[in-house]
């Protein structure tokens, strides 16, 4: 296993490249399953979760050839209709694969993807999608037995306890676009990545109206055909590299970047004394003077994302004053805290709260990742700490940034990998 190690105190300069979007590759690489004909992806981002999920194609039935980020997935042998435990337990995207399967085949047998240290994180949103379709549904050994004899639009409530899902609204969106009829998803996820599966859908031939509002429309359809997209830029990752120009008081241009994704973190940043400018198809951000503290709530898109609260987390632990996080998604998410305080952050967690008072800076210590963004919430509070800091299992990091240090590394900063 590889740990990277970062000597922090660097302002980050220079321009860097956001990569394609992990939400949207995944549910749309499962929507190949939707046809025969030849799909070609562009724009894929070379990422541990990419490669499992080409893995899962493979294993159901198809080719999928992945080279200078172009996916090419065409028919190999009969689609097989079960997605096995081994491959969906490493990643709970993979779950994606019951609504095209389901749609294509009118029947699936995919592994329950299982919990992870965000929390719970169950699928009774998906499955009441699938009945709601007329799907038949058993639970045995771990695994969704999914059964459609008559796959049949219908109108359905997708909203849960956290708000809508942006799995549940692809997965049964990608059964839909197959079954008879009219159905209309409500409290749908609106996130972009929805869209851009929406929109990869239609290019297949699926009609469906409403996409990117909570009240989506889908009219089913006999068959779809092969198509070619290209995936939209992460906003995940450009807000990440956004954070990294604050946090070491940098000065960053940020290229492939669609500004309108990133309403919610720009204008928080802008409250708290930030200066972003936009120029066609790329931004600016610079740190002109210290940052004022500032309240975030997570909410759903086109809220706050719950993806970008480690790092934003990391910036307030250096910005003097008291900020209050609250997250509204995965109510525990905060296995960063503890590491945070580790280099000497102050933040205190009360329920879905993290009080951080702000100090001057954080002294770089050995931090150990425990999922995706919190690593990237640690990258960065390593390049602002004084001194060293070691960051342990960083393939969390790999399941979801594309060549991160050597990205950090272009706009010069000290980070480097190490065999643990
Ligand atoms: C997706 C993203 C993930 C992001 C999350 C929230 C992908 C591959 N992953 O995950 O990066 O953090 O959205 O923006 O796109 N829930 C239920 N029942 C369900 C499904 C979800 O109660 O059947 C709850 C979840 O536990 C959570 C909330 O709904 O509290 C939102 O989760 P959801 O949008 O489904 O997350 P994912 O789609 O799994």
């Amino acid at each position: 296993m590889d740990k990277l190690v970062i000597e922090g105190g660097k302002s980050l300069r220079g321009e860097v490249t956001v990569s394609g979007a992990k939400n949207a590759v995944l549910p749309i690489l499962a929507a190949t399953l939707l046809t025969e004909e030849p799909c070609v992806i562009k724009g894929v981002p070379n990422l541990r979760d990419t490669n499992t999920m080409l893995k899962i194609l493979r294993s159901l039935g198809k080719n999928a050839e992945f080279d200078k980020g172009t996916v090419r997935v065409t028919q190999a042998k009969e689609t097989n209709f079960v997605a096995d435990y081994k491959l969906v337990s490493t990643m709970r995207a993979s779950f994606c694969v019951l609504g095209p399967l389901l749609g294509k085949l009118k029947k699936a047998k995919v592994s329950l993807p299982g919990g992870c240290v965000i929390g719970v994180r169950p699928v009774d949103l998906h499955l009441k999608g699938f009945k709601a379709l007329g799907t038949e549904i058993t639970i045995e050994g771990g695994y969704v037995n999914a059964v459609a004899k008559n796959l049949k639009g219908n109108r359905m409530y997708l909203g849960g306890a956290y708000g809508s899902s942006v799995l549940a609204t692809d997965n049964v969106m990608m059964a839909a676009v197959l079954a008879k009829g009219k159905t209309i998803i409500e409290s749908a996820a609106c996130e972009p990545e929805v869209v851009d599966l929406a929109e990869f859908l239609i290019k297949m031939g699926a009609k469906i109206k409403g996409y990117g509002t909570p009240i989506i429309e889908i009219e089913g359809v006999k068959y779809l055909h092969g198509a070619e997209h290209r995936i939209i830029p992460d906003r995940i990752e450009a807000g990440t590299f956004i954070i990294a120009a604050l946090i070491t008081r940098g000065d960053i241009t940020i290229k492939n970047v669609m500004f309108q994704h990133l309403g919610a973190l720009i204008d928080k940043l802008e409250e708290a004394g930030a200066h972003i400018s936009r120029t066609d198809g790329s931004m600016r951000v610079r740190s002109r003077k210290r940052l004022t503290p500032i309240n975030i709530t997570t909410l759903p898109y086109p809220g706050f994302p719950t993806d970008i609260q480690a790092q934003i987390m990391s910036l307030m632990t250096v910005t003097p004053g008291i900020s209050v996080i609250t997250e509204k998604i995965y109510p525990d998410r905060f296995m960063h805290v503890a590491e945070l305080n580790r280099m000497g952050a102050h933040i205190q967690r009360e329920g879905p709260h993290a009080i951080v008072e702000g100090i001057k800076h954080l002294s770089g210590a050995p931090v150990m990742a425990s999922d995706l963004r919190a690593s990237a919430g640690l990258v960065l509070a390593g390049l602002a700490a004084k001194g060293l800091t070691s960051v342990s299992r960083i393939y969390h990091l790999e399941r979801g940034y594309e060549n991160m240090e050597m990205k950090l590394q272009a706009l010069g900063a000290k980070i480097w990998r190490e065999k643990e």
